[in-house]
């Protein structure tokens, strides 16, 4: 049975004699509304660790003032059966005044390119929101591995950066992004997508799938590689590109001319009023 707990201090008295016994701690954060992608993470973790603790707590300071913080869906007794049939054994569902007690706020921000680019430039506050949360998360779980998604890779690359300039004492764990049958990339936000849309929104894996093929085959020219890429999602006719982006691994480097692999391939298309992304490694 999974336990689902609400306050930091609950969750601290059941781990406490836990990790006394020398058991190891996998952390899944999330925003709840999980699904398969989600789970795929869940089940890895409770592969590799003793006990796995998902946190399902949508974070108010990650999202802009115009985002969709309070559309945003929450489905907490669903998310509670996800964990368990994906063998997690803690749910940690916090408050806002839980996670945010004081009202002036101590942030955790990582500065330079890795968050100006990509979704940084259209989110500034974002990364900022995200970096915050999670090292309050490892504060709080001390966890041995924490896992997070390649779905988001800028995030992933940010929070790396944290983990070794804060000296967190702990393992981050990428797990590849998880796709439908169709190649959409599962996310929460697919939920908002008609059927027309998600269909359409199949052309970004087939897009950054093209641009593979072409690189792997030879082509390193930075400005075809986009140029591949753009098109090929503009065949969808309702697809408004925010951007097609490539940088360099790790750190998100800017590359000139030439991609070097390792290199990130990414996207943010919106498709209605809903705004995806999508990656892929170039190596
Ligand atoms: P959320 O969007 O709920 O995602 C939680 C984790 O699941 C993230 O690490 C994300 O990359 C991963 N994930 C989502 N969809 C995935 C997919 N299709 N394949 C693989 N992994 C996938 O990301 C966040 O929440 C938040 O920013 C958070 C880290 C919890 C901080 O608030």
């Amino acid at each position: 049975m999974v336990q689902c707990v609400h306050t930091v201090k609950e969750l601290r008295n059941i781990l406490k004699p836990l990790k006394a016994q020398g058991k190891t701690v996998g952390l899944v954060p999330t925003m709840g509304a999980l699904h398969p992608g989600h789970a795929t993470l869940i089940s890895q973790s409770s592969k590799q660790n003793d006990i796995t603790v998902v946190s399902v707590f949508v974070n108010p300071t990650q999202f802009g003032p115009n985002e969709d913080f309070d559309a945003y869906p929450r489905t907490l007794d669903n998310d509670l059966k996800v964990v368990e049939g994906a063998g997690g054994d803690i749910v940690f569902a916090p408050s806002p005044k839980e996670m945010y007690p004081s009202e002036d706020m101590t942030w955790v921000e990582v500065t330079g390119n890795i968050t100006k680019v990509l979704c940084g430039k259209t989110r500034p506050i974002h990364f900022r929101g995200v970096a915050t949360v999670v090292s309050k998360l490892f504060n709080i779980v001390a966890p041995t591995k924490a896992y997070f998604g390649q779905k988001d890779a800028q995030q992933v690359e940010v929070l790396k950066r944290m983990v070794k300039d804060m000296f967190f004492d702990l393992e981050l764990v990428v797990v590849p992004i998880a796709r439908e049958q169709s190649g959409l990339a599962r996310s929460s936000r697919n939920t908002y997508l008609s059927d027309e849309e998600k269909s359409q929104a199949t052309v970004l894996c087939a897009a950054l799938n093209l641009a593979l093929e072409s690189f792997k085959s030879g082509n390193n020219d930075l400005e075809s590689i986009i140029n591949i890429t753009k098109q090929k999602i503009s065949s969808s006719e309702i697809a408004d590109i925010e951007y097609v982006e490539c940088y360099g691994l790790p750190g998100l480097y800017e590359l000139k001319d030439k991609i070097q692999a390792p290199s990130l391939l990414a996207v943010a298309v919106r498709f209605g009023n809903t705004r995806l992304i999508d990656n892929i490694i170039l190596e």
